[in-house]
């Protein structure tokens, strides 16, 4: 399978994921200007592939600028802020600019190491949460449920979430997915179920507002997410619905566990709650797809994200193994 993003001959390329599930299709960006576009319209998404994102965007200004320090430095500067949430895409810019005294071709092999780097740790961080998974809950097969898109769609080649759940079904312990349809923008029904189809695990979509009830029905063993920021107490923000489904599960006694690389934590933020939001527009609520469905003029709440409390998690697992536990 290619990668989700990768560099080919002098552009970025994503598979595009405003197309999926219907069509499997990738996008040559060979400006920023592009690749900030198809990083607002979700077509690249995910905390650790926006890394990777922010990585070859600046590759791609060196490229376009080349001794222009300052030009590449602008570029870089509204690649970080395409998106305010996952610290992963400002982490990825900063890291590929940090290589900019030694020319484009220099921050081209840094982004470059970063993506083979990103399957290394998102396997290695799914392996321990999957160690975990087996020790915290005692019956076999596993019965998960999982929220957003935590796949090889959201990263450059694995997952995080979803990556513990391919270590899990390749060794035969899960029963089925509950995947969380996602809403507004379906990262659940169009992306998540789409990759557990290919992999063939078997799961079921169902309705975010469905998720609680089949917690407190005895239907889920573990609940497991990504996140887009962890901070240093080891709050996490991830796409909204997951504070819902941590409440939820500490109400019935299920681990709730979250799984990232250590590039997803932001050690500079003490707790969760100066962590960024994103609102995005209000089409993504007034309509599905091209019909509107709310009146004219509805006023919208749309915040993309939420912070769950790390009180509520089980565990943060990253690459080294738990970063923070609190239940
Ligand atoms: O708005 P999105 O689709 O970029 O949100 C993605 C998520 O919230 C994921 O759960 C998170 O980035 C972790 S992906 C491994």
């Amino acid at each position: 399978m290619r990668r989700t993003i990768d560099w080919d001959a002098g552009a970025v390329v994503i598979v595009d994921q405003c197309a999926l599930p219907a069509t499997y299709r990738t996008l040559r960006l060979t400006g920023v200007d592009e690749l900030i576009d198809a990083i607002r319209r979700l077509a690249v998404r995910g905390a650790p592939a926006l890394g990777a994102a922010g990585a070859l965007g600046v590759a791609l200004a060196a490229f376009r600028h080349g001794g222009d320090h300052a030009a590449v430095r602008a570029d870089a500067e509204r690649l970080a802020a395409a998106r305010p949430t996952a610290v992963n895409l400002r982490w990825g810019v900063r890291r590929a600019l940090a290589r900019l005294d030694g020319g484009a071709d220099a921050v081209l092999a840094e982004a470059r190491s970063m993506l083979a780097e990103d399957e290394r740790v998102n396997r290695a961080a799914s392996q321990h949460a999957a160690g975990l998974v087996l020790h915290r809950c005692p019956r076999r097969p596993l019965r998960v449920l999982t929220h957003c898109n935590t796949g090889r769609l959201a990263a450059v080649g694995w997952g995080t979430a979803l990556g513990t759940v391919w270590h899990l079904h390749a060794d035969g312990h899960v029963e089925y997915v509950l995947a969380d349809e996602t809403r507004p923008l379906l990262q659940g029904a169009r992306l998540t179920a789409w990759e557990l189809a290919e992999a063939g695990v078997p799961y079921r979509l169902l309705p975010d507002s469905a998720a609680a009830s089949a917690i407190a029905r005895g239907l889920v063993d573990v609940v497991l997410v990504g996140a887009d920021r962890v901070a240093a107490n080891g709050d996490v923000a991830n796409k909204v619905g997951t504070y819902g489904l941590a409440l939820a599960a500490a109400r019935h006694g299920i681990p709730f566990v979250v799984v990232a690389p250590e590039s997803t934590v932001d050690k500079e933020l003490a707790t969760g709650e100066a962590i960024v939001i994103e609102e995005r527009g209000a089409d993504e609520l007034t309509h599905i797809g091209d019909r509107r469905v709310a009146p004219d003029g509805a006023a919208v709440f749309n915040p993309a994200f939420d912070v769950t409390p790390v009180e509520l998690i089980t565990a943060v697992v990253t690459e080294h193994g738990v970063f923070a536990e609190a239940r």
